[in-house]
């Protein structure tokens, strides 16, 4: 049968910071879905990537002395790497700087010129620069800043096209209240209370004052202003208004746009009015999501964000808990609609009850048991017992309720109806007693089913799970024997498919328990920190001084590059000044390969005797020189300080010679 298309889209990205916990939710999310729809069966176009233009991104760019190509070069590196480091398995990655974007969204420009939606005016409004957004007085804050942002905003003026949304309203009013396009239902009536009903205001689609952005073909002076450019991306990457691809008639309209709450408006209203003034098909779904929230020290909920020094780096978690975990964690906290407060307490406890102690014990008892009483591999014998049908239908209940979630877009809701197997595998456990059974020779062939039962139970939890923790469950696959034919979908709605005479495979633990209080107690210490910097900072910004400079580092190198440098210690033997030099101090060391001279500009801050007789770090393999006449065999370690040059000796009791690595 020929596979159905599915195509889920997550909002292209500004790189205009590094990417940070906040931005992996929306790309986790649309990830697991993705590959939940590929373990489905259907042929599935997974989009992601970058927003590029704008006034903000020049601004950085020319703080940083570059070209604004050459400043998201830069960053959009990251957002690949973080991307590739998560496991996110996007089929295609657009930039609006790529050639063929820049195309259709000039065609798109144009055509909707043409038919009369857009037109030229002057635009004279509240603007925020950071949010990059104009703001009517009615969506002003309280204080009559940013709605979004809560920063200052300032007085625009300029010539500008505008897109016509009125035509649109009622059509628009009928998609939100009438259809299910947007989920949470909530969402749709609170937009369509704020913005439609009040009277759709036309959009500025652009600008005259910045240039990094898509020109505007028939009038050279502007710049495609923001939403045009960003939101075509769902369609230009499929090749609409251009030759680079013609994924369009396959996978056009999209099945899921995900987005956080604050880019709701865009996507709920501006997108489809731009789509019905081209006569494109609507998109099925719009799914919105909260942030990932951090607490203030007053206790408020505030959204991560560099300048506050909250943020959470990814790169940081996966490497202390791994990724799978961390996916685990984001996506089981967040509810379709509502925010989710980010807190290191919650995310460990959460790792260590449900993946350690929950799904991990389960796979290792299991497999322990198998071992144990069987050798690994279970014997065809059986012994059914009324008891193993609710534990095998709570199972096969998992598979049909994480479906229904995951149709909803409901991750959380798809996580919580397989942990219910989980649970309840782990209580079946309770129940049967196996290390009892095994006690008993007569209940060989009840023991053995009973480990059958759990091993299948297990094979059918872990493909559920794959989509959200694609880097362990294979892992357990193995344990459990499974190969992988026996995980494929269709396997998943019946009990029976492993080998009667399945042997498992002891392995590696999948989730180790985390120490609760020290990681706490560190998690917590980093936030501080991060917060006190960014809090300096800002400070220093506010009394006009100069931010303390970026440390920038020395190319990169690999292991091998640095294989090549061989440390060893060394002990000062003798030492004495270099004549005609008040910088050189020529030492004697005993390096443990028969002795040798090293020449060292130190002699400001040290004299001879503070180093007779201490041991140090020695650059062995340095090719030598002469320094004032002098041979140098090598150098010794020194760090540069405030306080001028210090050297790196090293503890007395590590034998001279030793290799430092
Ligand atoms: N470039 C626009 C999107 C254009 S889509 C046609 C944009 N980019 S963004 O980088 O600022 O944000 C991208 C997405 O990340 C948004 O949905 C935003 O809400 C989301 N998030 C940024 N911080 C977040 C959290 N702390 N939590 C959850 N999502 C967050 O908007």
């Amino acid at each position: 049968m020929p596979k159905k298309p599915f195509y889920i889209t997550t909002p292209i990205y500004y790189p205009s910071g590094d990417p940070h916990i906040g931005h992996c939710y929306t790309t986790v999310a649309c990830d697991s879905i993705a590959r939940y729809r590929r373990m489905q069966g259907y042929d599935v176009m997974f989009l992601t990537g970058t927003d590029e233009h704008g006034q903000k991104i020049e601004e950085k760019a020319a703080e940083q002395g570059v070209t604004p190509k050459e400043y998201v070069d830069g960053i959009v590196a990251i957002f690949k790497r973080l991307w590739e480091y998560m496991n996110i398995s996007y089929d295609r990655y657009i930039r609006t700087t790529d050639d063929y974007h820049v195309e259709s969204v000039q065609k798109i420009f144009k055509a909707l010129y043409d038919k009369g939606y857009i037109y030229k005016g002057e635009y004279s409004g509240k603007y925020c620069t950071p949010c990059e957004s104009f703001w009517t007085d009615s969506q002003l804050d309280e204080n009559g800043c940013c709605p979004e942002c809560h920063r200052p905003v300032t007085i625009a003026k300029e010539e500008a096209y505008f897109f016509k949304m009125s035509p649109f309203a009622e059509r628009i009013e009928k998609l939100l209240l009438e259809t299910d396009y947007l989920q949470p239902k909530t969402r749709a009536i609170e937009l369509v209370n704020n913005f439609i009903k009040p009277g759709l205001e036309d959009l500025c689609v652009s600008r005259t004052t910045f240039k990094w952005g898509i020109p505007v073909t028939f009038d050279p002076g502007h710049v495609v202003y923001v939403w045009i450019d960003a939101l075509s991306n769902y369609i230009t990457a499929l090749g609409y208004e251009n030759s680079a691809y013609s994924d369009f008639d396959r996978y056009w309209p999209a099945d899921v746009h995900m987005v956080a709450k604050d880019i709701m408006r865009f996507h709920a209203i501006i997108w489809p009015a731009m789509l019905m003034a081209l006569e494109v098909p609507l998109p099925k779904h719009l799914a919105i999501h909260g942030w990932i929230t951090m607490q203030s020290k007053s206790g408020e909920s505030q959204k991560m964000s560099k300048s506050l020094g909250n943020v959470v780096d990814p790169f940081m978690l996966g490497q202390r808990y791994g990724v799978d975990a961390i996916r685990y964690h984001i996506l089981r906290e967040m509810a379709l609609g509502a925010d989710s407060a980010f807190s290191n307490e919650i995310m460990i406890n959460r790792i260590n009850s449900d993946l350690a102690n929950g799904f991990g014990n389960l796979v290792s008892r299991t497999v322990a048991m198998a071992d144990k009483y069987f050798g690994g591999t279970l014997p065809a014998d059986r012994e059914a017992d009324p008891l193993d049908e609710d534990f095998k239908a709570v199972c096969l209940r998992a598979v049909s309720e994480a479906d229904t979630e995951l149709d909803g877009t409901r991750i959380k809701g798809a996580l919580e109806a397989i942990f219910k197997a989980v649970d309840r595998a782990n209580k079946y456990i309770d129940e049967t007693e196996p290390w009892k059974l095994g006690k008993d020779e007569q209940k060989r062939a009840r023991l053995a089913t009973v480990l059958y039962n759990l091993l299948d139970g297990i094979r059918i939890i872990s493909a559920l799970l794959s989509p959200f923790m694609p880097n362990t469950m294979p892992k357990v696959w193995e344990q459990i024997g499974a190969s992988e034919s026996d995980v494929e979908y269709e396997k998943l709605s019946s009990f029976g498919v492993l080998p009667e005479n399945v042997t498992v495979h002891k392995g590696e633990i999948l989730f180790p328990r985390i120490d609760v209080d020290k990681e706490i107690e560190e998690l917590n210490e980093i936030l501080r920190k991060n917060m006190a910097e960014a809090q300096a900072k800002l400070s220093a910004a506010e009394k006009g001084e100069a931010p303390a400079e970026e440390t920038e580092l020395a190319p990169e190198i690999t292991i091998d590059d640095f294989a090549k440098v061989e440390i060893r210690v060394a002990k000062v033997i003798a030492c004495e000044k270099v004549k005609k030099s008040d910088k050189l101090l020529c030492l004697q060391l005993d390096d443990g390969m028969g002795g040798r001279q090293v020449v060292s500009g130190i002699a400001e801050y040290y004299s001879p005797e503070d180093l007779i007789g201490r041991k140090l770090q020695l650059i062995a393999n340095l090719k030598p020189v002469k320094l004032r006449g002098v041979d140098s065999n090598g150098m010794i370690c020194a760090a540069d300080t405030p306080d001028g040059v210090k050297v790196i000796f090293v503890d007395d009791s590590i034998p001279v010679g030793s290799k430092i690595r």
